[in-house]
């Protein structure tokens, strides 16, 4: 499905359907994958890559269902999206890269660096995913709706027939307003009940309170494996945060090894929209920092 505003992008055959990516920067440099959330897709890192494309090989992929990959009759559950994660990398020939990630995409990131450490060169995130022990650990202020999300009946009313996630969620967790030429690349993937199955199936998959098992057991080792990981880490942080307040970045923090954290200002969710020059400037610095860009550093 090709966005109205956006520019059409190459895509990878997987497993019988199509995954879209965003590429930038030199191909012998370091890959530099970037991971999106619900409802996103590669669009919302367009104004990053440009930032760090001049150091690394910037790819960033549509998760199927999004932007503008394909959308296979499948229940889109966490597990899908690690199998087609796992089937665009293996055919785009990516062996290990720099992950930049939020939200959906940083479980998909932990879940990987844990499968797979030796795959990740280093892990700039923001706003990630873990288990939350109760509800009262969701951000107040979208726990009402989320529960909503998740009541049978009720949930598919609200994201599939008045497409909530991207009309209610995407503009109510993002500081600035976004333009209608935004909002309309945001809502192209997404223009009938069918199409939105997999913004659906994401709030149901958050790990709170114990539900839905798997999702939170893969996510509570994720997390132990992360916080034992030695690998470069660059934690975003922004105020009041929605998965990731203040307080909880402190808590993260203390138990996480070699992890640097930069305080972006206000922010809710979608941090990548408020912040995308401090982001792309501090992850260039950083790949930087970590010997990417130098001639002794290539792909
Ligand atoms: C989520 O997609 O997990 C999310 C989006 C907005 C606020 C909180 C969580």
């Amino acid at each position: 499905m090709t966005a109205l505003f956006d520019v059409e992008l190459a895509h990878v055959n997987v497993l019988g359907s199509t995954m879209a990516y965003r590429e930038a920067g030199d191909p012998e440099a370091p890959v530099v994958l970037f991971l999106h959330g619900n409802p996103t897709s590669s669009y919302i890192w367009r104004n990053i890559i440009p930032l760090v494309a001049p150091v690394a090989h910037c790819i960033a992929p549509d998760l199927i269902g999004f932007g503008q990959s394909g959308k296979p009759d499948i229940e889109y559950r966490f597990a899908d999206h690690v199998r087609y994660l796992d089937a665009f990398l293996a055919n785009a020939g990516i062996s290990s890269a720099f992950v930049v990630a939020q939200d959906w995409g940083t479980a998909l990131a932990f879940h990987l660096a844990a499968r797979r450490p030796e795959f990740i060169r280093g892990l700039a995130f923001m706003e990630f995913t873990w288990p939350m022990p109760t509800w009262n650990d969701f951000h107040v202020d979208a726990r009402e709706i989320f529960q909503k999300f998740r009541t049978p009946g009720v949930g598919e009313k609200l994201i599939l027939e008045d497409n909530a996630f991207v009309e209610q969620v995407l503009p109510a967790a993002t500081v600035r307003k976004l333009t209608e030429e935004e909002m309309s690349v945001y809502r192209a993937p997404f223009p009938t009940p069918e199409s939105r199955r997999p913004t659906w199936r994401f709030p149901n998959e958050l790990p709170i309170a114990g539900e839905p098992a798997d999702v939170y057991s893969i996510l509570q080792e994720a997390h132990r494996e992360l916080a034992q990981s030695s690998y470069p880490k660059l934690l975003f942080t922004a105020n009041p945060g929605a998965l990731v307040s203040p307080s909880v970045a402190e808590i993260f923090v203390k138990n996480i090894q070699d992890c640097e954290v930069v305080e972006l200002g206000a922010g809710i969710h979608y941090l990548q929209e408020d912040h995308p020059d401090v982001i792309g400037n501090t992850v260039r610095e950083w790949l930087i920092r970590l010997g990417v860009g130098s001639d002794q550093c290539k792909g």
